[in-house]
């Protein structure tokens, strides 16, 4: 069994930084050993804009997760979404030359270089080159080719690129507080690590993280990633319209919406319907409220599903829709989404996660847990590159980390 080794995650959010640190035991559970959990600064749609406030907001967020964890943060997996992200499908192909025609482990690098080859638009750097799956001499559904004869390899690619600006913004902002990038890790494939199964996996399954800024959707197929996309709608537009739709401070409308928001369909709607709600000397209808937020999850879930071909979506993910992400707190969004996609919806919230875990228990956390699971079924191939690693950048780090 691989020996377990600790491991920090870091999810700079729009509304919440969220550092931790764990250790993933073979089985895949998670030992939660810190915690650091911060309001985010300097962030619009999951881009940082300041990044001053962004790296004070992470800095606390990491000494929280020290303090905890009694252990000092090196490097970390950092998630990376936004309105920039790019993906698209593509085929690489090589052939085997060798004697003995059998596919080896370089054969693999090879092909996925060849995948990898594509037009990446301007300003992007590639974030993931995922193989999805290989066909060995034209023969489809091959998983693992390795060991396997034939003349040909070819491999199917999702690859996910990502603005080469926005991302040097977030690097600066965790380099910056002294902790190195371990690998950037895009969120939503995070997420799903924590909360679907490979089973929904393998039938076919959208997850969708809705948080403060962004929704981030992956949509797996045969077991593998098959569509991304980031749509930069969100509870931060929910609470706008909310302040905006009822004449209310933005805070105000924020905490009426955790407190009394729901999206039940309308004959779920109980006798609160008829009530007024208030806070901090504002008084609102229940109704109205509902009627606002459900507006905007209608519109979120209908655009989750434009992701998908309208034709036969039904066939492509039977498995249906996995929400994660804070607004996925929503009372009844599960209900409003079977309404919409006709299709099983779950609202997905970390399991198998142990140690101080108190806080874990909401979908809001999802792509914090699902670094760290992201990051142990990686880590063999980062610790190949780090250990290549040493550089003056490296020697920086270490000295603004001795001084923190
Ligand atoms: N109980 C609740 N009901 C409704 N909305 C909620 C609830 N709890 C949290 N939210 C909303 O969830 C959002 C924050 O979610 P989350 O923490 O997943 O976002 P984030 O990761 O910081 O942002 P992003 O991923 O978009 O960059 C906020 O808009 C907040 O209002
Ligand atoms: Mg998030």
């Amino acid at each position: 069994m691989a020996k377990k080794q600790v491991l920090t995650a870091i999810d700079v959010g729009t509304t919440k930084v969220c550092t931790l640190v764990g250790e993933v035991a073979g089985d895949g559970d998670i030992r939660v050993l810190g915690v650091g959990i911060t309001p985010s600064g300097g962030m619009h749609k999951a881009m940082v804009v300041n990044i001053d406030e962004a790296k004070e907001a992470i800095r606390e967020s990491i000494k929280k997760a020290e303090q905890t964890s009694g252990l000092r943060i090196e490097s970390a997996y950092v998630g990376v979404t936004g309105r920039h992200i790019a993906s698209m499908n593509n085929h690489g192909v090589v052939a085997i030359t060798r004697q003995d025609r059998m596919v080896r482990t370089d054969d693999l690098k090879r092909v996925l270089d060849s995948a990898r080859n594509v037009k990446i638009p301007t300003g992007h750097k590639l974030l993931h080159a995922i193989p999805r799956a290989y066909a060995v001499d034209g023969q489809p559904g091959v998983k693992n080719p390795v060991g396997m004869y034939g003349y040909r390899l070819d491999v199917e690619t999702h690859i996910i690129t990502a603005a080469t600006t926005a991302v040097q913004n977030l690097v600066k902002c965790v380099r910056g507080v002294g902790v190195d990038i371990d690998e950037l890790v895009l969120e939503p494939i995070a997420s799903a690590e924590a909360v679907l199964s490979e089973e929904e996996k393998e039938m076919g399954i959208v997850l969708a993280d809705i948080g403060g800024g962004t929704t981030d959707i992956c949509v797996f197929k045969e077991g593998s990633i098959w569509h991304t996309a980031v749509l930069p709608v969100a509870g931060y537009q929910m609470t706008r319209d909310i302040a905006i739709g009822l004449g209310l401070p933005f805070d105000v409308a924020e905490e009426m919406k955790k407190r009394y928001g729901s999206v039940m369909p309308i004959h779920e709607v109980r006798d609160e319907e008829l009530e007024m709600i208030s806070r901090d000397g504002h008084g609102v209808s229940y109704q109205e409220l509902c009627d606002i937020v459900r507006a905007r999850v209608d519109e979120i879930l209908r655009l989750i599903l434009l992701e998908l071909p309208q034709s036969n979506y039904e066939t492509i993910v039977p498995a249906g829709l996995v929400l994660t992400g804070g607004s996925s707190n929503l009372p009844g969004i599960d209900l409003l989404g079977r309404e919409i996609l006709r299709l099983p919806v779950r609202v997905g919230v970390p399991q198998r996660v142990g140690g101080i875990n108190d806080m874990l228990g909401d979908p809001a956390y999802a792509t914090a847990v699902g670094l760290v699971l992201w990051a142990d079924k990686n880590r063999n191939a980062a610790k190949k590159r780090s250990r290549f690693n040493f550089s003056f950048k490296n020697i920086i780090n270490q000295l603004t980390r001795f001084f923190r």
